[in-house]
C-alpha cells in the first residue's frame, strides 16, 4: 500500500513570498514516480494561494462550527477551500491547552464533511518512562473517538506521535513504533472489529529513517521540519519511487 506523507509546516513560512518559493520547490522536485500520497499541510493563510495547484493541500487545525466564533476556521470553510485533509489534535495544540473532548467534537465535523482527519496521539517522555504509554494512548483514543461509529472510523487516519520525538531529531525507535501500531490495531480490532485503519507515524523522521519506519509497518509520515527543508524532503520522498 502506498504511504500517506503529511508535510506539516506548522507556523512557516513566515510571509507568501518564502511560501510561494517553498512551494514551487518541492514541488519542481517531486520525484515522477512517486508512490505515495503526498499532502502539504501549510499554515491556514496560505491555503487559498496552494489549493488547486497539482499538490494535495490539507489544514493543520479546524473548528468544529461555524457562527460566532472570533478567530476559528471551521471545517465547512476548508472544504470550500478544496482541502481533503486536516490534522488534529497535534501535540503542539494539546500542548496550547486543547482537550480531548474538543478533538473529539473536530473529528466528528472533519467526518461529516467527509473530510479525512489526521488524529494526532502520543505520548510525553516523562510518561514512557514511568510505563504509562499505552494507558495514555488507550485513553487518548476512548476519549478522541467516543461516539464514532464504525461506518467512519476507517476514514480516520491516526499518527503515532510520541512527543518526545517531535522536532527534536531523537526519533522513535521503528521497534518502539511498531508496538506502538500493534497496540493500536488491536484496540480498534475490539472496539470496532477494523484491521482497516491507517497508522502512521510522525517525530523526527528524515531521508535516513524514513523506510525503517515503513519496514517496521508504519503507513505513513507526518514531517515537520524536514518538509520546510525542499532538499531534504525531496529525498525522503525519494524513498518511494
Ligand atoms: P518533526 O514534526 O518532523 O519536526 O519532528 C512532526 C510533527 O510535529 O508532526
Amino acid at each position: 500500500m502506498n504511504p500517506l506523507i503529511i508535510g506539516n509546516w506548522k507556523c512557516n513560512p513566515c510571509d507568501s513570498k518564502k511560501t510561494e518559493k517553498l512551494f514551487s520547490e518541492i514541488k519542481k522536485g517531486l520525484p515522477k514516480k512517486l508512490k505515495a500520497k503526498l499532502v502539504i499541510c501549510p499554515p491556514f493563510i496560505y491555503l487559498k494561494d496552494l489549493t488547486g495547484r497539482g499538490l494535495e493541500i490539507g489544514a493543520q487545525d479546524c473548528f468544529f462550527q461555524d457562527g460566532p466564533f472570533t478567530g476559528q476556521i471551521s471545517v465547512s470553510m476548508l472544504k470550500s477551500l478544496g482541502c481533503k485533509y486536516v490534522i488534529v489534535g497535534h501535540s503542539e495544540k494539546r500542548a496550547a491547552g486543547e482537550k480531548d473532548k474538543i478533538i473529539n467534537l473536530k473529528l466528528k465535523s472533519c467526518l461529516e464533511k467527509r473530510l479525512v482527519p489526521i488524529l494526532c496521539i502520543g505520548e510525553t517522555l516523562k510518561q514512557r518512562k514511568s510505563n504509562q504509554t499505552s494507558k495514555i494512548l488507550r485513553r487518548q483514543l476512548e476519549k478522541d473517538l467516543k461516539g464514532i461509529v464504525k461506518k467512519d472510523i476507517e476514514s480516520i487516519v491516526i499518527a503515532y506521535e510520541p512527543v518526545w520525538a517531535i522536532g527534536t531529531g531523537k526519533a522513535c525507535d521503528p521497534e518502539i513504533a511498531k508496538v506502538v501500531k500493534m497496540m493500536i490495531k488491536k484496540y480498534l480490532r475490539e472496539l470496532y472489529k477494523t484491521d482497516k485503519v491507517k497508522i502512521i507515524y510522525g517525530g523526527s523522521v528524515d531521508a535516513k529513517n524514513a523506510l525503517e519506519y515503513a519496514e517496521a509497518g508504519m503507513e505513513g509520515y507526518i514531517i515537520g521540519g524536514m518538509s520546510l527543508k525542499p532538499k531534504e524532503f525531496i529525498a525522503i520522498l525519494n524513498n518511494f519511487c
